[in-house]
């Protein structure tokens, strides 16, 4: 690898007299592959600083590398604020719900969980890492976009301004509570693999817990499943988590892409795919995401499932949301890139719209907040918000069995929505 300093060259060329500057252009023009190995460099560098040696390495059928890295090289401890930051190995406090999720004919059948699974499990002590790949960094636009959201996306419901909730091509059809401080959410997800249309674009299905108003330092911490074909390099459904202080702009990160989120949990992978997935006028599977505020140290912690407490975020990573929420919504959203003056055919959800209902619709059932109380409760209001629901839409609805619920989604274009 040649080291290549323009500051040297610089000096260099001071003293070259014209003869040798034309000398000069043509090892310019020999070395110009340099470029790009400097481009290398840098990919190979962001690998480095991403991938920590593991001590074990488990190979998944999806093409997925699954690092098991000791719980303490955590990608998380390269932030200079968590230098000294003592590991909590669990939540001083754990809200309850209003259900009881260990009821038999609750939940599903077959337990869901993570692809990898089969091939082995990672120690205790270690955490389960996706391996980022040359290839996952080169989809990026750059080395340093990588693993970030590209756009602002955050619904905001009622908005004034129009382009604010219809910006790059963001879609949404979500339901959300807001007026209240909140210190946590929980909602069950029905799980799909929605059609992506175009490379660029993604599907999610997603709990937001935002803090601040709608401005260049919202708050925010999400966690859900999605398809990105430019983030993953396929259409699987993965468990993904996503926070941002600043409105997507310098901070935050999808997963443990970036140092932030602390994992705690040996057997879950963020970024992983989640199987089995929910099939048409068939199998149903669905996850519950729950995310709380520790009332004693302030962190977020985030539980998938009902056995797996993954980590939490440390507080000082936030402004608004190191005290409370001010915002929950929970929903789909969708980019679509307008092929050609068209929508596309990318789906929320299952792709159907909500009112096929059960086993044809996706849904999200016993929503729930946490309180000041910081106990989970029965949402007050859920209000409702799409940007055009002729192609992504949203019905909400209540019942004994599962509290609060909501179906959402749809196929994108069809001839209502062109
Ligand atoms: C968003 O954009 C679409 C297409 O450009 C338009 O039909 C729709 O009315 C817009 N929605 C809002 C809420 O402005
Ligand atoms: C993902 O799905 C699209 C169509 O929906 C297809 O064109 C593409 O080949 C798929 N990608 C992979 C990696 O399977």
């Amino acid at each position: 690898m040649e080291h290549f300093s323009i500051h040297g060259l610089k000096q260099k060329r001071r003293i070259v007299s014209l003869r040798s500057w034309f000398l000069l252009s043509w090892f310019l023009v020999l070395i110009s592959p340099s470029v790009a190995s400097r481009n290398n460099l840098q990919v190979q560098k962001h690998l480095k600083r991403l991938n920590k040696p593991p001590v074990k390495t488990i190979q998944s059928s999806d093409g997925d590398i699954i690092d098991c890295v000791p719980i303490s090289h955590q990608p998380a401890f390269d932030h200079p604020f968590l230098k000294d930051h003592k590991i909590q190995m669990r939540p001083n406090y754990h809200p309850e719900g209003l259900f009881d999720e260990n009821k038999v004919s609750d939940g599903n059948k077959e337990k869901i969980a993570q692809l990898w699974h089969m091939n082995g499990r990672c120690p205790e002590d270690t955490i389960p890492i996706r391996r980022t790949k040359k290839d996952d960094v080169l989809r990026a636009s750059s080395v340093k976009r990588y693993g970030k959201k590209k756009h602002r996306s955050i619904p905001k419901p009622r908005s004034a301004d129009p382009d604010l909730i219809n910006q790059s091509g963001h879609q949404h059809a979500i339901a959300y509570v807001e007026g209240d401080k909140y210190y946590g959410a929980k909602a069950t997800i029905n799980v799909w693999e929605p059609k992506i249309q175009q490379q660029n674009e993604f599907s999610l299905s997603q709990i937001w817990l935002l803090g601040g108003s709608f401005g260049e330092d919202l708050n925010s911490i999400e966690a859900g499943w999605q398809v990105s074909p430019d983030l993953y390099g396929d259409n699987n459904t993965r468990l993904f988590t996503y926070w941002t202080s600043d409105a997507y702009q310098a901070t935050g990160c999808y997963n443990l892409l970036c140092s932030g989120f602390i994992q705690i949990n040996s057997e879950i992978a963020m970024g992983a795919s989640i199987s089995p997935v929910s099939a048409y006028r068939n199998s149903q599977y669905d996850v519950s995401i729950l995310v709380w505020k520790d009332p004693k140290e302030g962190h977020w912690w985030m539980q998938f499932g009902n056995d797996y407490v993954l980590g939490y975020w440390p507080s000082f990573l936030f402004s608004y949301l190191a005290d409370s929420a001010s915002m929950i919504e929970f929903g789909g959203e969708v980019v679509n890139s307008e092929v050609d003056g068209h929508h596309t055919s990318t789906q929320m959800g299952s792709g159907r719209f909500p009112e096929e209902g059960f086993a044809k619709a996706s849904y999200f059932r016993k929503i729930q907040v946490v309180d000041s109380s910081n106990n989970l409760k029965a949402p007050k209001r859920l209000g409702t918000f799409t940007e055009q629901s002729n192609c992504y839409d949203v019905q909400t609805g209540s019942n004994d069995d599962w509290g609060h619920y909501f179906y959402y989604g749809g196929p994108g274009r069809n001839p209502n929505c062109p």
